[in-house]
């Protein structure tokens, strides 16, 4: 594994967890199948990022369009959710993660709802990694809430409009209280950003890789985090400035 330096981890990782459906298909099980292996993945990357000592993991697992899945699917999917988030809450209490959920989740099915509750409750004061799920989670859906809400606070006469700007648009996103994402990763080969995080990923790295999420492990994080060490990123600026900044 290549050695990682500690003070240039992206603060915040966000991750396309996709291809369990082409990993099942591939050994001909079940679709479903490689979703359960997906979340053993998820564990394993949750641990180790927060090991690491990355602030905040956002990982998409549930999209808006994936409603239109089938409808087996989406309901192994909503249980699978329900088992990892139970499950899983004695290991972020013991891990100091505070668990978070951006997305529509009036849309999520009400016993799944009740584990999202209770898992941001008993976790809301831990300190450490910042784990949030993106579950019935749509970019364009996040903005469009966020222009109306803010026309209503400006309708009422609570904002004007000579207060609009970036970092009050920011206020209202799902994202309000977390820095952009430093890194994305997508898995399984795809490159597309599939409605996530529009407005926060304005200047996050990109990567890529092959592998299906059921296969993704420490080697391979290590390998993205590695690329992204090794990335400028300038911002709109010139190589030459930034270095005489540093
Ligand atoms: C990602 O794997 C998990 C979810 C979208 C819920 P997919 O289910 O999209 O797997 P592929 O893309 O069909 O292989
Ligand atoms: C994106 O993956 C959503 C999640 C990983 C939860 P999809 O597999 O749904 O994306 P598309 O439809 O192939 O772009
Ligand atoms: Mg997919």
């Amino acid at each position: 594994m290549h050695t990682l330096n500690p003070d240039r981890l992206p603060r915040h990782l966000a991750v396309i967890m996709d291809g369990n459906g082409r990993w099942a298909k591939q050994r001909m099980l079940r679709r479903i199948v490689g979703h359960q292996r997906g979340v053993e993945t998820v564990r394993l990357i949750v641990e180790e990022c927060s090991t690491l000592g990355i602030g905040y993991l956002t990982l998409y697992a549930f999209s808006t369009e994936n409603w239109l899945r089938p409808k087996s699917e989406v309901t192994a999917l909503m249980t699978l959710l329900k088992k990892y988030i139970r499950s899983e809450t004695p290991r972020m209490m013991k891990n100091n993660i505070r668990f978070n959920v951006i997305g529509d989740r009036s849309e999520l099915p009400p016993d799944v709802e009740r584990e999202v509750t209770d898992a941001l409750t008993q976790t809301a004061s831990n300190s450490g990694m910042v784990l949030t799920l993106a579950l019935s989670y749509g970019s364009r859906q996040e903005i469009v809430r966020a222009a109306r809400q803010l026309a209503g606070d400006m309708a009422a006469g609570r904002i004007t409009l000579d207060e609009v700007d970036e970092t009050l648009f920011n206020g209202y996103l799902y994202t309000a209280d977390m820095p952009d994402p430093d890194l994305l990763i997508r898995t399984s080969g795809e490159m597309r950003i599939s409605n996530f995080l529009l407005w926060q990923l304005a200047y996050t790295e990109l990567y890529y890789c092959d592998v299906n999420w059921p296969d993704f492990g420490k080697k391979e994080l290590h390998r993205a985090l590695h690329d992204y060490q090794a990335r400028e990123r300038r911002f709109g600026q010139t190589s030459d400035q930034l270095q005489k900044r540093s």
